[in-house]
């Protein structure tokens, strides 16, 4: 399977937004979240950002060195309601934090200085809550809280991408060593030894059992048969035993897909088979992760705190992802110069109904979710793309230009900064989780 950069983003056929349902659809979910939230993480001004809320409290230390880890749950700290994912970017000129030059983990494909991107302007912002601080990320406060433990991650080359921007910075601190079990780049494991911390990808961009049936197909980008029930068990055969696992999917459900149920043919998206019926890349999308999740929840050996990192929207402009269209901005959008919609926030939709699914099942089996929710940082970095300085050297970059992945170092490094403070958080969060299931209990 070929992760070439910019192919996985299909956009030419989008249909407009289906407003009028769209705008239902948030309301029941609204209500869902007011109900399985009794806590009330939520702010009713931010509609999209409902169930990711949780209190955050303020910086411990926002300087960037790397100081001795002092592990804090958070609990204790006079908590402040704050969605860390509902904010702006804002300067910060003293990152990046490391270069191509000192982390050797970059992926070609996503060293823009190596290729010649003449701007670095993008590589100095920092992603600032509205209502609190959202410290930068310690690398030796992160290996403390995972010693011992172990992360995966399931996705496509965007999650690929995070795990390598995971590594650049950690890489302060330690690199890790190859610890694969297989030469297949696509499943790679990587082990920090002093800290006996497991890292590891898993490469499933549908999540479910996928087929290439045709490598041209009706667009020349592939085709794929989805088997929509039936998980992709080259990860979910694995996941035993690991402490987190941060699932992710998008971009290559706006290629041609054949939908399979129960091994039969029940539809597509964008086939050109006129014997099947047009379900739409949605519903491939929302039966992937359904089957996903349940894969999650029915693993008995399985017992590690799920986090759905969400869609990150491309920034394709000036035409289609495959005819030319590039991302040439050098600048982030504050965040009332746009704003989600289209199928960036149908997919998202879908992600948050389906995770608030899972998380309820998963709830009954003491499993955890989380919710990554790296969609609004990201739809204000057009400016954080590879373009045309994404490539192999000597590869010639004509009509691809790659507005799905980000530049390392780059925005995506912000990443780290969520997971961190999530798991900072996270013996707090489910304290309380405890006393509101045992406060149902009794009611
Ligand atoms: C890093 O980027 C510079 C340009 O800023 C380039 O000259 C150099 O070859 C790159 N090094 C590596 C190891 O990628
Ligand atoms: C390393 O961590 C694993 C769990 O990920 C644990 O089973 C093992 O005992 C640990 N090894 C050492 C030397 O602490
Ligand atoms: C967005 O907000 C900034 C600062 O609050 C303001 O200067 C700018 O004019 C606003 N832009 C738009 C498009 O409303």
């Amino acid at each position: 399977m070929k992760l070439r950069a910019g192919e996985g983003h299909q956009l030419p056929f989008g249909k407009p937004p289906k407003v009028v349902l769209l705008v239902t659809f948030s309301f029941m979910l609204l209500t869902l979240i007011a109900f399985c939230h009794p806590f009330n993480y939520w702010q009713p001004i931010n509609f999209l950002k409902t169930s990711s809320s949780y209190s955050s409290t303020q910086p411990s230390s926002s300087s960037s060195s790397v100081s001795p880890a002092s592990v804090s749950d958070g609990a204790g700290a006079e908590g402040k309601e704050c969605d860390i994912f509902w904010g702006e970017w804002v300067p910060n000129h003293r990152a990046p934090y490391y270069t191509n030059e000192t982390c050797w983990a970059i992926h070609e494909h996503q060293n823009c200085m190596k290729y010649g991107r003449p701007d670095t302007g993008f590589m100095k912002w920092r992603w600032k809550p509205f209502r609190c601080e959202l410290p930068l990320f310690n690398p030796a406060q992160f290996l403390e809280l995972v010693r011992g433990k172990s992360l995966a991650f399931v996705g496509d080359s965007v999650a690929r991408n995070q795990m390598q921007s995971l590594i650049c910075l950690l890489s302060r601190v330690e690199y890790p060593i190859d610890a694969s079990y297989t030469a297949d780049e696509h499943f790679k494991r990587w082990k920090y030894e002093t800290y006996n911390f497991t890292l590891a990808i898993f490469t499933s961009p549908h999540l479910v059992k996928a087929k290439e049936a045709d490598s041209d197909g009706p667009t020349h980008t592939g085709l794929f048969n989805l088997y929509l029930d039936e998980v992709d068990d080259r990860w979910s055969a694995h996941i035993d035993g690991f402490d987190y696992l941060i699932i992710s999917a998008g971009h290559w459900f706006f290629r041609p897909l054949v939908f399979y149920e129960n091994r039969r043919p029940v539809g597509c998206h964008f086939c050109n088979d006129q014997s099947l019926p047009d379900l739409t890349k949605f519903y491939g999308f929302r039966k992937a992760f359904r089957s996903a999740f349940a894969a999650i929840n029915r693993r008995k050996g399985y017992k590690g705190i799920t986090y759905l990192r969400t869609f990150a929207p491309a920034h394709f402009e000036g035409g289609l992802w495959n005819q030319g269209g590039n991302c040439l901005n050098t600048r982030p959008y504050r965040s009332n110069e746009t704003a989600l919609g289209g199928d960036d926030m149908e997919f998202y939709l879908i992600q948050i109904e389906e995770f608030g699914r899972a998380e309820a099942d998963g709830r009954n089996r003491g499993l955890k979710y989380r919710l990554l929710d790296t969609t609004q940082a990201m739809l204000l970095r057009p400016d954080g793309h590879p373009s045309s300085y994404g490539h192999r050297a000597g590869e010639k970059v004509v009509l691809y230009n790659d507005c799905v992945h980000w530049c390392l170092p780059g925005p995506i490094d912000a990443w780290g900064d969520f997971l961190l403070e999530m798991m900072k958080t996270e013996g707090r969060r489910s304290r309380e989780e405890k006393l509101s299931s045992s406060g149902r209990r009794l009611a």
